[in-house]
């Protein structure tokens, strides 16, 4: 079968948005969605000014776009402020209404009006500025889900200094190399933060990971946990100490387009985490005008995303992208199953959000944790639900619809990554019918292809290579002090076409099915398979809560299929149940894809933002010492565990 990677998935279901909800969308029909994506297909650059023009500018830009393969540069010679955007042109008609409505896990909750947080972000812009950050300057923000996050991202904003958000789950180790590449210059922090009941102490890593970085003079910390820790005299402050005496007022600097607005660092497949960083203009313009047709947000919308502020989908959809259409967001501090798995659920019966967007995998924990904690909650404020950061195996797309949208709700699956700043295909709600497990079609403006090894376009139903084949305002700038690595990585595989690292196939709709990223393909006796699939064949088992499949050298087939399995509670691991689960793969999909083993365990190694950790998983699959970058891993745990299972079984 030569490169191939074959699609092995047969989904058949479609939904088609309700007449209520198409008739209220941005978007209202699938011919109005094709009439638009062809006009901005035939001329990007006028559709691309249009919406760039859905912000406000101090300075108009020169021209659109300037295109220096790889380097593409949005709105040249415009300026503008992202602050100003987001919360400042809001006040003169909605300066009383919610902006941010927040809930802390040990319950308490603070809600902030446009006005209240731009008062809160032009403070802390000032203390920022009186501790000596300038336009240009980064600073990183290690911080849990708090308003503070929210606030010092926008201050940054507002005063041109560049953040690093660096997830509060990171270690020290991992605290100390994004701070030197980036060469921050200040943290912002907290003593802790609250996850499962306990505190989670942030600055002590602060401490330790600032032993080795000299560069950074200032240290701000907010008070939220209380717990014990040691202030640096002259190095760091409070928070609430520094706001006491700051100024309301702060000018929004005028900055240039392509300034860059912040880097957030990425596991890469190999080592080294990149710094990937985006600009200002053209990042919000993207994530604005996707935000606004895909969550097609409205002004009485309450926008629930619960990533982490410190992973694109925070920057992108729970702040920049909500907040520059005036729409208010919800952020919750917490873990999503304390003090019950019913937690999220009364949080949407308290706040009454109206869009929710999550991940696959805590979808997948909602499934587990059973449907009686949603069932019998009032979640009727919900309209839209939202999907994000892995394929939708279709058993967890049914169930989100069933259990949480109770079959009213349209679900938008996301694809996009930390590169492309914000979505790049995905459903706009009134108007593509949805398929469970596809990202549909992509958004206007946006051109993907699916390429075979040669770069060859392949017909539909073929798997291949997902590329990007023109520039998009949301695209990176690059990765931070490395253009090289930025051209290898993206721009060099297919030559002049962004390359994404995932696997795709299109169907005879047009339809983008996803199949993770190539590295999480495996190759089983001449037959390239997406791994993605056997996983969701795994998961449609009866048994089984959740599985990851890797291959492991095989001296017959190349590859071997390795099966990682959690069960549902109440289900015993023994022989029969793997036999049970082989045979079932077997029949969903055929017999290339029959696990050739099956193995229990408790939990899946998964990094913060929830990807099943397959590297870690090949290396124990194979017998092998585990290599790289483990910086990203929730609980290592896990690994040990598994570990220890396989030197049992040999
Ligand atoms: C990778 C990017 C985008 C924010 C969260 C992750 C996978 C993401 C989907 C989706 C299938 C998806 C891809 C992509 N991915 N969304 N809807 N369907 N796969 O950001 O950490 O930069 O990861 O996540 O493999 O390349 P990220």
């Amino acid at each position: 079968m030569g490169q191939e990677i074959e699609s092995i998935l047969h989904e058949q279901r479609t939904f088609v948005p309700s007449a209520v909800f198409s008739k209220q969308a941005h978007v209202k029909s699938l011919a109005a969605y094709k009439r638009q994506y062809e006009r901005a297909a035939a001329e990007p650059e006028k559709y691309w000014a249009q919406i760039g023009r859905a912000l406000h500018w101090y300075q108009k830009w020169n021209h659109v776009l300037d295109w220096q393969p790889p380097f593409a540069k949005w709105y040249v010679g415009g300026k503008l402020n992202l602050s100003h955007n987001c919360l400042d042109r809001h006040l003169k008609d909605k300066g009383d209404r919610l902006a941010l409505v927040w809930e802390g896990e040990p319950g308490d909750f603070r809600r902030f009006t446009f006005r209240e947080l731009h008062t809160e972000v032009c403070k802390f812009a000032n203390v920022l500025k009186k501790q000596g950050i300038q336009v240009g300057d980064r600073v990183a923000i290690y911080m849990p889900m708090i308003p503070e996050a929210a606030i010092a991202m926008l201050a940054c904003a507002r005063i041109g200094a560049t953040h690093s958000v660096i997830f509060g789950g990171f270690s020290a180790t991992a605290v100390r190399d994004r701070v030197l590449d980036a060469g921050a210059k200040a943290i912002v922090t907290a003593d802790g933060g609250w996850r499962r009941g306990k505190i989670v102490p942030l600055k002590p890593a602060v401490d330790a990971a600032l032993s080795e970085c000299p560069g950074v003079e200032k240290v701000v910390v907010v008070r939220r946990c209380r717990n014990e820790i040691a202030m640096k005299d002259g190095r760091d402050s409070w928070w609430h100490q520094e706001m006491e005496g700051a100024s309301p007022e702060c000018f929004p600097e005028h900055l240039d387009s392509n300034h860059p607005l912040f880097i957030l660092y990425t596991s890469g497949t190999t080592g080294k985490p990149k710094g990937i960083y985006h600009s200002t203009g053209g990042y919000l313009a993207y994530a604005t005008a996707t935000a606004k047709n895909i969550f097609d947000l409205k002004a009485d919308d309450i926008h629930w995303c619960t990533a982490d502020i410190g992973w694109v989908t925070g920057h992108s959809y729970v702040l920049y992208g909500i907040l520059s259409n005036g729409v208010a967001t919800m952020m919750y501090e917490g873990a999503p199953d304390y003090p019950d798995p019913a937690r999220l659920w009364k949080m949407v019966e308290r706040h009454r959000p109206t869009i929710f967007y999550t991940a696959p995998t805590a979808i997948r924990a909602f499934i587990k944790w059973g449907a009686e904690h949603v069932r019998g909650r009032d979640l009727s404020s919900l309209r839209l639900l939202g999907t994000v950061g892995e394929p939708i195996n279709p058993e967890a797309w049914i169930w989100y619809h069933r259990t949480v949208g109770q079959g009213r709700c349209p679900i938008v699956d996301t694809w996009w990554q930390t590169e492309t700043g914000a979505a790049l295909i995905a459903p706009l709600p009134g108007a593509i019918p949805t398929k469970p497990g596809s990202a549909t079609l992509p958004f206007f403006g946006i051109e993907p292809e699916i390429v075979d090894e040669t770069g060859a376009p392949c017909p539909p139903g073929k798997g291949g290579y997902l590329v990007i084949k023109k520039p998009w305002p949301g695209l990176m700038l690059g990765i931070w002090r490395d253009g090289e690595r930025y051209k290898q990585t993206y721009w060099e595989r297919f030559s002049g076409k962004y390359f994404a690292g995932d696997g795709a196939h299109v169907d005879k709709d047009g339809y983008f099915w996803i199949m993770g990223r190539i590295d999480d393909v495996v190759n089983v006796a001449g037959h390239r398979l997406g791994t993605m699939e056997v996983e969701s064949a795994c998961v449609s088992h009866p048994a089984v809560a959740e599985a990851a499949v890797v291959g492991r050298p095989d001296s017959l087939k190349g590859q071997a299929l390795v099966t990682f399995v959690s069960l549902r509670p109440g289900q015993m691991p023994g022989k029969d149940l793997a036999e049970s689960i082989k045979a079932h793969v077997s029949k969903e999909i055929g017999a290339i894809a029959r696990p050739d083993d099956v193995r229990f365990t408790q939990a899946l190694p998964k990094t913060r933002s929830g990807k099943i950790m397959r590297r870690l998983l090949r290396d124990i699959a194979s017998g092998a010492e585990t290599q790289g970058d483990v910086t990203t891993l929730e609980d290592f745990s896990v690994v040990e565990k598994l570990r220890q299972q396989a030197g049992q079984e040999e």
